[in-house]
């Protein structure tokens, strides 16, 4: 059996607890459960009432241990408050969230998410979830293509290797993750391929996935569900998913639009505790090299 820390080891920790500030009989919600790593050590305060673990993938739901205290919801983060009324369980007094995958579901090799074993592109983490990564690859077209590249893998030749795709699907079957080096082969690097083939990777994951859009309705909901002093703690790791956080929490909105009332004020739902965003140190990277991307902001419910 895994191991929590062979699953995934939980990044920034002790900020993470800390910055939820937990209170007497506090009631909690770990968005995005994975390992479980970040929900022990918030059960392992004996303040907490409650804490309300959501994850949508049922591999992390096997990572639950008996504790009254846990309750697991086995949903996409983007019904948060429909299963938190359902428990009676609003107001809460912090939210955690650490998006993204979790190592076990880069490393286990059955889902395509990543380029090292050859799997089926599914890349779904809700295994009923409507549209999957071969879909994408054969349905979208190039401008289609472009903009995931572009937008969600940060990738400067993302019309060049929207086109590569649409050239190869047309005479080839692209369904694996062999299929897909074939065809992006001429505009992959010989150097610093790794970094490259994270890029498309993550990309198509975060579109098969809709991780931007459930975020922000996900967002939207914290600050239907936090009660006011409550902590808001979410931990990101790509520049989109941050400056969606970012302009959330300083604006209220993910487009970053700044709105006053007739006062010149602010009309905004939350501040935020710290000026500047908090990243892993160099101890942290040294044991854990995937927490190198990982951006932290807290925020407290106004
Ligand atoms: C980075 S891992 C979390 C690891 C966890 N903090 C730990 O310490 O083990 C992210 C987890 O969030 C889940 N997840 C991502 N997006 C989700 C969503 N929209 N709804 C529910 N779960 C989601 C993934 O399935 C994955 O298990």
């Amino acid at each position: 059996m895994e191991t929590m820390s062979s699953y995934h080891i939980p990044v920034m920790a002790t900020q993470c607890i800390e910055a939820l500030a937990i209170t007497q009989s506090g009631v909690y919600v770990d968005a995005t459960f994975g390992g479980g790593g970040h929900a022990k050590l918030i059960l392992e305060d004996k303040k907490v009432k409650f804490l309300y673990a959501i994850d949508q993938d049922d591999d992390a739901i096997k990572n639950k241990w008996d504790d009254p205290r846990l309750v697991i919801i086995n949903h996409n983060f983007r019904y948060m408050k429909h299963f938190l009324k359902y428990h009676k369980a609003i107001p809460v007094d912090g939210i955690l969230a650490d998006l993204g995958i979790s190592s076990f579901q880069i490393n286990e090799g059955t889902k395509g998410f990543s380029y090292r074993f050859n799997e089926r592109l599914d890349m779904r983490m809700d295994k009923a979830a409507e549209i999957d990564a071969v879909y994408v690859l054969n349905e979208y077209n190039q401008e289609g293509l472009t903009s995931i590249f572009r937008e969600f893998g940060e990738l400067k030749n993302a019309w060049q290797l929207a086109d590569s795709i649409v050239k190869y699907r047309a005479g080839n079957s692209l369904e694996t993750v062999a299929d897909l080096l074939n065809a992006i082969k001429a505009q992959t690097p010989k150097m610093g391929d790794y970094a490259f083939l994270s890029k498309v990777f993550q990309a198509l994951r975060i579109e098969v996935n809709n991780e931007i859009g459930n975020l922000e309705l996900f967002l939207n909901q914290c600050k239907e569900v936090l009660k006011p002093k409550g902590r808001l703690v979410i931990m990101s790791y790509h520049s989109l998913e941050d400056r969606y956080v970012k302009n959330f929490i300083n604006t209220g909105n993910c487009e970053g639009e700044v709105k006053k009332d007739g006062f010149g004020n602010l009309i905004r739902s939350f501040i935020p505790i710290h000026k500047k965003v908090i990243v892993p140190d160099e101890n942290e990277l040294i044991l854990n090299p995937r927490a190198r991307s990982a951006k932290l902001r807290v925020a407290e419910k106004i």
